[in-house]
């Protein structure tokens, strides 16, 4: 061969050698991107379920976690179009809710009849499981008000008529929503067991107290935040939020200590579901330490007075009746005969897009993310 020949077979070979080379990475990028979209967190933090329940402020909750995610590149499983804006709830979840474009996924947090079977085979083994319990009267008396139109057990319209006889209203089947012991239903209990069945119930709290490593109260939602922060490891800027689907105060109904006790007796199973966990809140919070948990209260509303210094030069967007919002993208759902708020920005007002979701319903901020993750997808099979 000739030097010339020679050099050029050197020359060949290292331009494979240098292709191979790069390539690999350019392929191993391409690979980390695909499966793991949040190579700057642990990935042990970033599989996250949140059981949402109903009527426990946990709207607020899924708009924080749909923040995360959108910050951190990670993928929330949502549902497909035939179930609406839920995993096809009340039926049991199933993976088949899911929308295919959504997996493999990071987070899961719209409203679902939990199966953890099945929300095991979606997840992977490290998932870190949360849900958010609120007091039973309070929470039974949303839920009267909100689904009094869709629920045929609330039919009659009267809170007071209904826990005089619940019995005489009450249907155990209802399409849209349970109409007793909602969260233990929600959690993937038996809600119309008898609470005589004592077993049953200290069974079903135990296994809800081995699925989820953090319940959150809705009574002391900061302080379950700074709980959160730490199960998570995540910064003060992660858990910043505004309260979301509040119900103007018109639509709210006074309560006398006769009618308490009566949806407290009506809801006992999500009674005892709730003590058990308000209890292990606060021994959590002990552990943590008073004087510490304070302070991270204090640095969180502070942090969230600035936010909305900074995002809506005040301190707050305006409160609206849902009705009276121009914005659509703004307008909350609301059912009949129930004033929901939501916020309203002045006409022409400049406010960057990570404030305005800040502010955005769960509906509107579903189907953004569903387009936003459908088509952000690299093509990921080629492996
Ligand atoms: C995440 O992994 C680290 C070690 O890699 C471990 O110390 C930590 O406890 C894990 N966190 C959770 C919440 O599982
Ligand atoms: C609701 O129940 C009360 C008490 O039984 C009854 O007097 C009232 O007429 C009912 N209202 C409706 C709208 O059914
Ligand atoms: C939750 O538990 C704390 C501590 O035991 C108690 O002081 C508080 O009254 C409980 N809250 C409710 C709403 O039951």
């Amino acid at each position: 061969m000739s030097k010339k020949k020679i050099f050029l077979v050197l020359l060949a070979v290292s331009m494979v050698s240098l292709l191979l080379h790069y390539e690999g990475q350019l392929r191993w990028t391409i690979f980390a991107s695909c499966s793991h979209p949040s190579s700057v967190l642990k990935p042990n933090l970033t599989s996250i379920v949140f059981l949402k329940t109903h009527k426990t402020g946990s709207s607020t909750m899924q708009n924080l976690l749909f923040r995360f995610a959108e910050r951190h590149n990670l993928m929330v499983a949502l549902p497909t179009k035939e179930c609406g804006n839920t995993f096809c709830y009340p039926s049991s979840f199933s993976t088949r809710f899911i929308h295919p474009g959504t997996l493999p996924a990071n987070i899961i947090t719209n409203h679902m009849h939990f199966n953890h079977n099945e929300v095991r085979r979606l997840m992977p083994k490290d998932t870190i499981y949360i849900t958010i319990l609120r007091e039973s009267a309070s929470m039974f008396e949303s839920m009267f008000n909100y689904f009094q139109t869709e629920c045929q057990s609330f039919k009659n319209g009267s809170l007071e008529a209904f826990l005089e006889e619940p019995l005489r209203y009450y249907q155990p089947n209802e399409p849209v929503m349970p109409a007793r012991n909602a969260l233990t239903f929600d959690l993937g209990g038996d809600k119309d067991r008898p609470v005589t069945d004592t077993a049953y119930v200290r069974d079903f709290v135990a296994e809800v107290d081995r699925s989820f490593s953090l319940v959150m109260i809705t009574e002391y939602f900061d302080e379950s935040l700074v709980l959160l922060r730490h199960l998570l490891s995540w910064d003060l800027d992660d858990i910043l939020y505004v309260k979301l689907n509040m119900r103007a105060a018109g639509s709210k109904h006074s309560l006398s200590p006769g009618l308490t006790a009566k949806m407290r007796a009506w809801n006992s199973l999500d009674v005892q579901l709730y003590d058990h966990f308000n209890a292990s809140l606060w021994q959590q919070l002990a552990a943590l330490g008073p004087a510490r948990v304070a302070e991270e209260v204090r640095l969180l509303q502070q942090a969230q007075e600035r936010l909305m210094q900074s995002c809506f030069g005040g301190p707050m967007p305006l409160l609206r009746l849902a009705k009276q919002i121009k914005n659509k993208e703004l307008r909350p759902w609301q059912p009949t005969n129930v004033d929901i708020m939501g916020y309203d920005l002045q006409a022409n007002s400049q406010v960057q897009e990570f404030c305005l979701k800040l502010i955005m319903p769960e509906v509107q901020y579903t189907n953004i993310l569903l387009r936003s993750q459908t088509t952000r997808r690299p093509v990921c099979n080629w492996t």
